[in-house]
């Protein structure tokens, strides 16, 4: 990690960061893993609620590293990224790229009904057109869509996570994700825990958003399971597995995610769901993120060669 750190420091030592109101702390410390200066940026809200922002350095000429994620508000979040990266541009950055830790709208990534407007497409457009050359994110919901754009770089935070939970004294664990992006989820975090890993099917009803999860057959009598999901929003998908698995006789249940949404009352609803504890990056920062992707999104930063 220290090799690479110093080593992509060479290319990158021109380069500026430019924390977003949204992600301050991750700003900082990436400021501190890659010895990125921070650019000081003035920002207040009007009062009717919209945005300032003042430059208060000379970006002119230098590379600019926007860290703002885009979770809830979305768009409130998404519209600073864009003009905090329109600004840098008009000010004469040579580069800008941004580290978005949450990527909003990244279900989204296709018609699952016809008519449905693609909302990650036009993500992505508004970001290249605001004049980001490259967007740094954390586990970005969408694989495909991601294997086609070479725009976005995903950094995996799953294996940090998981070393996190590894410190637990876990008997026998259980690493459990629910889809298809279950299974390398579950594989990695598995050998990070040294235990068993499975991918259980889910099923997500596209009218209502309802994911159901068969968890129905699994062994976990007496184990330590593990749950493991990219993202918490309404809590809906892991507190249903919770319950089933806590009455199938799971000894302790964790709930591991890397975006903690936690939108209204999930953080309540998993712990009634008998949850003994959910852990999360500081992708978004609040109450459940105590893992930092810090370090893991401060190497993907600086092979950010000019
Ligand atoms: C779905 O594809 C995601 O990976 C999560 O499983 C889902 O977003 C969780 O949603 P909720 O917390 O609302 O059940």
């Amino acid at each position: 990690m220290l090799t690479l750190i110093s080593a992509g420091l060479k290319g990158c030592s021109s380069m500026l960061i430019i924390p977003g109101p949204a992600s301050k702390e991750l700003a900082e410390k990436v400021s501190g893993l890659t010895k990125l200066k921070i650019c000081k940026v003035s920002h207040k809200y009007f009062p009717d609620g919209e945005s300032y922002f003042r430059f208060e350095e000379n970006i002119e000429g230098k590379e600019a590293l926007i860290v703002q994620g885009t979770h809830p508000p979305q768009e409130r979040n998404i519209f600073q990224l864009i003009l905090l990266a329109k600004g840098a541009r008009e000010l004469g950055a040579k580069k800008v790229y941004a580290l978005v830790p949450y990527l909003c709208y990244a279900r989204q990534d296709r018609s699952f009904l016809r008519g449905e407007v693609v909302s990650l497409s036009v993500v992505k457009d508004m970001l290249k057109s605001s004049g980001i050359e490259k967007v740094v994110t954390v586990n970005v919901h969408s694989k495909d869509y991601l294997r086609k754009e070479g725009f976005l770089k995903d950094v995996d935070a799953v294996p940090t996570l998981a070393k996190h939970i590894s410190r637990y004294a876990l008997k026998d664990p259980l690493v459990v994700s629910p889809g298809k992006k279950g299974e390398d989820m579950s594989e990695v975090a598995a050998r990070v825990v040294k235990g068993e890993a499975v991918a259980v099917k889910s099923t997500r009803d596209y009218v209502t958003g309802d994911v159901h999860v068969d968890v129905e057959g699994l062994i976990v009598k007496g184990r330590d399971v593990i749950i493991i999901d990219d993202i918490i929003s309404t809590g809906g998908t892991v507190a249903r597995m919770v319950s089933k698995l806590k009455g199938m006789g799971a000894k302790r249940v964790y709930v591991a995610c890397v975006h903690a949404l936690m939108v209204g009352n999930a953080a309540k609803k998993i712990s009634n769901s008998g949850a003994d504890e959910i852990v999360a990056t500081d992708t978004i920062p609040n109450q459940f993120s105590v893992v930092s992707v810090a370090k893991n999104v401060s190497e993907a930063v600086l092979d950010l060669k000019s």
